[in-house]
């Protein structure tokens, strides 16, 4: 028999920006409580959560006291202390995505290893503990150097194309992966839940920045075949049900030139390729999270509309406080979705924003897009 929902759950989240604000507005319609760690008072979370705590999300001590008395803890950024986090289980603390696989993801070395070990489709790679390593293995250029942890936005990775580019070498251990030879960059976002129901999201495609190697465009679904679509969903769902984990884990992923579906990384938490669903899909992947930590059913994960994704980014050129160009023409547009995430300063390439753009056609939502892209800027006073 299925039990009465409690709502006023006390959630604790470690990390107070979009991610968490994005939440924030979904486990409200399910009553939950939000309280948020940040070491910034001003973090996209900070005014909108049922109790904020000013704290490190690496200090011991902080994350620990944090989570005492809370029904269940989790995260939207990898980068905490896990240490706490398994003191916290031990005591009884449901903390989801579970401390283990957080210390897993956080070092993409053991990313890697985990999926050599469980025939997880991955690039060849190779560990080293210095840079003074990189030295003896020219034999493996080119490959793409990343730090095995702390990186993110594509901070932390440095292609590798002959041994003049040591020179720009990253300091510290280190994965050195195969360069992959990609036709498009993949993400499927998939969830599970304590009783072990998984659910798939479909698949989406991204396109970069070239300069600063942020996801610029998301379209969903891919332009990929029904074989692609099939494999990229196997490999999500194995990962997950291979690490038993209970939340929402967004692999990305690459697809070769020939044709080959090769995991990247992965992330146990709502992502960036996943903004669109708040708009284009029956359950958003906040709502999902939600739903895996709590151990509700979860929601249908299908898309009610084609979507595109624009990430809004701090204009070259402008720094400090923010201001929003062209945002009263591009709503008055049908289907376009603004979501500014609160930041007060805006800088170069910053991350600001998002746009979801809806139609039933994927072509024309993509050509509204490319016009939200041109004339929606974010600029400084
Ligand atoms: N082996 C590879 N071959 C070619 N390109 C790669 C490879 N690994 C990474 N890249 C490129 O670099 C980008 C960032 O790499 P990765 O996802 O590992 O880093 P990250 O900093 O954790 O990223 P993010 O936080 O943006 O997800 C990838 O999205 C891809 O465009
Ligand atoms: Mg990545």
């Amino acid at each position: 028999m299925k039990s009465d929902y409690k709502s006023g759950l006390k959630v604790g989240i470690l990390g107070g920006g979009q991610l968490g604000r994005m939440f924030i507005q979904e486990a409200l319609n399910f009553d939950l409580h939000i309280h948020i760690l940040d070491p910034n008072d001003q973090s996209p979370c900070a005014h909108i959560a049922h109790a904020f705590t000013k704290g490190s999300l690496q200090d011991f001590d902080t994350v620990y006291q944090f989570g005492q008395g809370k029904d269940v803890v989790t995260i939207e950024i990898e980068h905490v202390n896990v240490d706490a986090l398994e003191q916290l289980e031990k005591d009884g603390v449901q903390v989801y995505p579970q401390p283990s696989l957080i210390r897993l993801i956080q070092d993409k070395g053991l990313q890697k290893e985990f999926y050599r070990k469980n025939d997880i489709p991955t690039a060849p790679y190779r560990l080293i503990d210095s840079e003074k390593e990189l030295e003896n293995h020219a034999d493996f250029l080119p490959f793409v150097q990343k730090v095995r942890t702390g990186g993110y936005d594509g901070r932390g990775v440095q292609t590798m194309q002959t041994t003049t580019d040591f020179e720009k070498a990253l300091i510290g251990p280190s994965v050195l992966e195969q360069f992959v030879d990609f036709d498009k960059e993949l993400s499927v976002i998939v969830a599970r839940n304590a009783n072990g129901d998984v659910e798939a999201y479909p698949i989406v495609e991204l396109s970069f920045n070239p300069v600063a190697n942020l996801v610029e465009f998301l379209f969903a679904p891919a332009d990929v075949s029904a074989a692609v679509a099939v494999k990229a969903t196997e490999i999500a769902k194995d990962i997950i049900e291979k690490m038993e984990m209970v939340g929402l884990l967004a692999v990305e992923l690459f697809l070769t030139k020939t044709g080959e579906v090769l995991v990247n990384e992965v992330a146990p938490r709502p992502h960036n390729s996943g903004h669109q669903t708040i708009e284009a899909n029956f359950t958003s992947q906040y709502e999902q999270h939600m739903r895996s930590i709590i151990n509700l059913p979860l929601g249908s994960t299908r898309a009610t509309m084609p979507s595109v994704m624009v990430n809004l980014l701090g204009e070259p050129g402008y720094t400090g406080r923010a201001k929003y160009q062209g945002l009263e023409t591009v709503i008055s547009w049908e289907g376009v979705y603004p979501h500014l995430y609160g930041k007060l300063e805006t800088k170069p390439f910053r991350k600001m924003g998002h746009v979801t753009i809806i139609d039933e056609d994927l072509d024309k939502a993509k050509e509204l897009a490319y016009k939200v892209k041109d004339i929606l800027k974010v600029i400084s006073e």
